[in-house]
C-alpha cells in the first residue's frame, strides 16, 4: 500500500473512495469542500442512520455527481478528548470501512495533522495474515480488491513526509511482531527467530551475533542453559545493536524480550488448557524485534541493544526437575521450585547479559506471569521498577504510543517467600503477588543499571477486534519501546 500526502482538500479528491475523520457536532467543516449534491446525500444517510460521529462511529454513502464513489464518515468522539490513540484507533476502524467499500484508492481526511496515526491505523487494521491459509478457490480465483493507494488529504505538507515514514516503520515492527507471536511453534522455534532477526539486522545495517550453546557455556549462563536442556531444539541467544552513523549515541539503552518459542511448563506441566496459547510466550522478544525492525528506518540518536534468549520449554528425559539448582551468569545460585516459571530463568541471564554491555537503561518486555492477567486483564500490562525516573520515562512513552501499563509495586518484603534452603533463591514464590514477586527475582539479576519490567502477558493476545486491531498477535510492547528510544 502506497501513502501519499498531498494539500488537497476532500473535495478537489479523485478517486474510489473519501474517508473522513468527524468530530461530534463538526459534520459541517468536515464536508465543507464536497459539491453540494454530494453533501445532500451524505446528510440524508447521517440523519436516517442517526450518525452521531461518536468514537468509532461509522456510516458508508454512495455517491454520485462528485469524484468519488464512496464518502465514509468515521466518528471521531468530542473533540476535546482527542489523542493519538483515538485518530489512530478511528483510522483503522475507517479503513476496514474502505475495505467494505471495495475502494482500491481512497483520499483520507482527518481534522489536525493525524498523518502517522493515519498510516498506522490503516496498515494495522487490514493487516491481513495469511500465512497459514490455503489459497481459496472464492472469487473463481479472482483476487478481491484491495486498498492500494491512500492520498493523505492535509492542509500543510510540513513534517507530512517524515510523520508517514515513521508511520509505515512502525506498522512495519507492529506487523513483524505480530506475525511472529501469531505464528504457530512449530513454524516459530529458537532458530526462526534467530533468522528473522539476523534478516533485520541486515536488512537495517545492524550489528548482530548469535550466541550458540557453547558460547552461553561459556558466559555461565546456567540458568537460561537450564530450561534449554529440555528441547531438542537448539538455544539461540541473539543480540542485535543499532548504533547511530555519526557514532555519537545521545544514550545507550537495552530492550530484553522473553523469547519463550512455546512453554509448556516443563515436568511442572501445565494443564492442556493453559498450554492451549503458550506460542505466544516469545511475545516480549516480538516486540524487541520488531522495534529494532522498526527503528532501524527511524534511526535515531540512541544506541540500542536488542537481545533474546531464545528457547522451549519442553518435557523430556533431560528436561530440568523441580529441586534442580541452576547458577546464573552473575554466579547467584536458583532452585527450581517450579519449571513453569521459566521465562524469568532466561530472562536472569539475558539481564546479566544486557548490565555487563554498560547501557544506560534495561526494559525487558515479558510474557512472565499469569498473575498479571488476573491483575490487569486483557488490556493492560504490568510496569515494575525500582528506579522511579525511569518507570516515568516508560509511562510517558506508552501514553503517547497508546499502550496501557499499569504499575506495581516492587514490594521487597514479599521477596522473602522466594527464599531457599539450599540456595541463594527459589524460581517462585507464594501464589499471591505473583507479578511482584516475579519482578523481585529478576531484579536480583540488575545490579545498579536503571530497569523496568514489562509483564505484557495479557495484551500480548486478543480474541477482540477493534478499531486498528486484529484478532490474534498484538505487536503490543513495539511502539512504546520506538517512543521510549525517540524521547528526549
Ligand atoms: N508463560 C507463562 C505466563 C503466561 C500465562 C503468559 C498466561 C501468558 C498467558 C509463564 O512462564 C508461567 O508459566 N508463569 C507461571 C509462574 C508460576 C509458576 C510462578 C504462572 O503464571 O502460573
Ligand atoms: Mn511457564
Ligand atoms: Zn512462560
Amino acid at each position: 500500500m502506497e501513502f501519499q500526502p498531498v494539500t488537497l482538500a476532500p473535495g478537489a479528491y479523485s478517486g474510489d473512495a473519501l474517508l473522513l475523520g468527524v468530530f461530534e457536532g463538526e459534520l459541517e467543516s468536515a464536508l465543507a469542500s464536497l459539491p453540494s449534491e454530494v453533501i445532500a446525500t451524505v446528510k440524508e444517510v447521517v440523519e436516517e442512520e442517526e450518525f452521531k460521529a461518536k468514537a468509532l462511529e461509522k456510516i458508508i454513502v454512495r455517491v454520485s455527481g462528485g469524484s468519488v464513489r464512496k464518502v465514509v464518515l468515521v466518528g471521531l468522539g468530542a473533540s476535546d478528548k482527542v489523542t493519538h490513540e483515538s485518530l489512530r484507533q478511528a483510522a483503522g476502524e475507517g479503513a476496514r470501512a474502505l475495505k467494505t467499500s471495495k475502494a482500491v484508492s481512497a483520499g483520507i481526511a482527518f481534522p489536525g495533522s493525524a498523518a502517522q496515526e493515519i498510516v498506522e491505523g490503516v496498515l494495522l487494521a487490514l493487516h491481513d495474515d495469511d500465512r497459514f491459509r490455503s489459497k481459496s478457490e472464492e472469487n473463481g480465483g479472482v483476487e478481491p480488491k484491495k486498498l492500494t493507494t491512500v492520498s493523505v488529504l492535509l492542509e500543510s505538507l510540513e513534517g507530512a513526509e517524515a510523520a508517514i515514514r515513521w508511520g509505515l516503520a512502525v506498522a512495519d515492527g507492529t506487523i513483524f511482531a505480530r506475525e511472529l507471536v501469531s505464528a504457530p511453534a512449530n513454524y516459530v522455534t529458537p532458530m526462526y527467530m534467530a533468522d528473522q532477526a539476523v534478516a533485520i539486522a541486515e536488512a537495517g545495517g545492524l550489528e548482530y551475533e548469535i550466541l550458540e550453546r557453547e558460547d552461553c557455556e561459556k558466559l555461565g549462563m546456567g540458568a537460561y542453559l537450564g530450561v534449554a536442556q529440555g528441547t531438542d531444539m537448539p538455544p539461540k541467544f541473539i543480540h542485535l545493536t543499532y548504533k547511530p552513523a555519526d557514532g555519537k549515541p545521545r544514550q545507550r539503552l537495552a530492550f530484553v524480550g522473553k523469547g519463550l518459542t512455546f512453554d509448556s511448563g516443563g515436568l511442572s506441566i501445565k494443564t492442556s488448557e493453559g498450554m492451549k496459547l503458550m506460542k505466544v510466550d516469545m511475545g516480549g522478544a516480538a516486540a524487541a524485534l520488531g522495534a529494532a525492525k522498526a527503528l532501524a528506518q527511524i534511526k535515531p540518536d540512541v544506541e540500542i541493544h536488542f537481545i533474546v534468549a531464545a528457547t522451549e520449554n519442553m518435557v523430556s528425559g533431560h528436561a530440568i526437575r523441580p529441586g534442580d539448582i541452576l547458577t546464573a551468569s552473575n554466579g547467584k545460585t536458583i532452585e527450581v521450585d517450579n519449571t513453569d516459571a521459566e521465562g524469568r530463568l532466561t530472562l536472569a541471564d539475558a539481564l546479566v547479559f544486557a548490565e555487563k554491555l554498560g547501557v544506560d537503561a534495561i526494559v525487558d518486555l515479558a510474557t512472565l506471569t499469569g498473575a498479571c492477567l488476573v491483575a490487569l486483564g486483557n488490556d493492560i500490562a504490568g510496569l515494575l521498577s525500582p528506579d522511579e525516573a525511569l518507570a516515568e520515562r516508560v509511562k510517558k512513552a506508552a501514553e503517547e504510543s497508546g499502550e496501557k501499563f499499569w504499575q506495581l509495586p516492587m514490594e521487597e518484603s514479599y521477596f522473602e517467600s522466594m527464599k531457599s534452603v539450599v540456595a541463594d533463591m527459589r524460581n517462585t514464590g507464594s501464589r499471591e503477588g505473583g507479578t511482584i514477586t516475579g519482578a523481585l527475582f529478576l531484579k536480583q539479576f540488575v545490579e545498579k543499571t536503571p530497569w523496568v519490567h514489562l509483564d505484557i502477558a495479557g495484551p500480548v493476545w486478543t480474541e477482540k477486534q477493534k478499531g486498528y486491531i486484529n484478532r490474534g498477535g498484538t505487536g503490543f510492547g513495539v511502539r512504546t519501546l520506538v517512543q521510549l528510544a525517540l524521547d528526549k
